[in-house]
């Protein structure tokens, strides 16, 4: 008896984990993207030798900009051997995060390398696009402002596509995918960051230099390491 008892109670586990895994699976069914999601920095893109970081930013998110000196100091310090892919992830919070995400994928499709001029920019003046600055404008006064903002940072002639390219539902589909592929990941927060595809501990907080050369000095050669230091010497 005891035992048939516990022979249901494993079948009804079974059950309840196979019913957990097929709602998992149904929600997991997202639209697959035509392409890899991010913005690779300096064109470096990963190749099977390469350390490769992903970074989920959002535009307007202080930490965000608070992260990436540092990030962009261990960039080049490793040279080629890093390579960063920078995914938007807008959050829910942040005001205005989604429109600037956009606005980053607008960018990227205008001028491939205006990009991260484009984040910079963002990280530089966040303060225009949250809070008091926006709370009474309306959304197509915000978009307007965010599009003038990304036309003077990636080049002025670009005002009309950036406008063109806040009315385009591609642009939208891109932002979105963005946002789901990071829920994918499991990313609950900016600036959060993956190594080699594992995520690194203290999601949502800013790192700094020394934390990089701690994470990423183990993961190549002492003479790598040699080469690095030297070559930062002689620059
Ligand atoms: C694209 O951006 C790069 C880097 O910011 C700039 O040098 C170049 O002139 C831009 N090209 C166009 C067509 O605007
Ligand atoms: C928004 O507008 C209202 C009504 O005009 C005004 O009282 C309020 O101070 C404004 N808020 C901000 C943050 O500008
Ligand atoms: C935002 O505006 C409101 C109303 O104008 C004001 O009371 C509040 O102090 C402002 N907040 C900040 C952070 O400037």
């Amino acid at each position: 008896m005891k035992f048939l008892k516990i022979q249901n109670y494993n079948t009804l586990m079974k059950s309840i984990v196979l019913l957990l895994l097929c709602v998992v699976h149904v929600n997991a069914q997202v639209t697959l993207p035509s392409k890899q999601d991010g913005f690779w920095y300096k064109n470096r893109i990963a190749n099977t030798k390469s350390i490769v970081i992903e970074a989920f930013f959002d535009p307007l998110c202080p930490d965000s900009r608070d992260s990436w000196p540092p990030l962009k100091l261990a960039l080049q310090h490793y040279g080629s051997r890093l390579s960063l892919v920078v995914h938007p992830f807008p959050l829910p919070y942040h005001d205005n995060a989604f429109i600037s995400s956009r606005a980053m994928h607008i960018s990227n499709q205008l001028n491939t390398s205006a990009t991260y001029r484009l984040l910079e920019s963002f990280f530089d003046h966040q303060g225009r696009f949250y809070g008091n600055a926006t709370f009474n404008l309306s959304r197509s006064s915000v978009v307007d402002k965010i599009a003038r903002f990304t036309s003077n940072s990636i080049g002025n002639s670009h005002y009309a596509a950036v406008k063109v390219g806040f009315t385009d539902p591609k642009t939208d589909h891109a932002t979105r995918i963005s946002f789901k592929y990071g829920c994918v990941k499991g990313v609950y927060g900016a600036p959060f960051f993956f190594v080699n595809g594992f995520p690194l501990p203290d999601g949502g907080s800013p790192l700094d230099y020394k934390t990089w050369r701690d994470v990423i000095d183990p993961l190549i050669s002492p003479e790598e390491q040699l080469r690095a230091e030297n070559l930062n010497f002689f620059l």
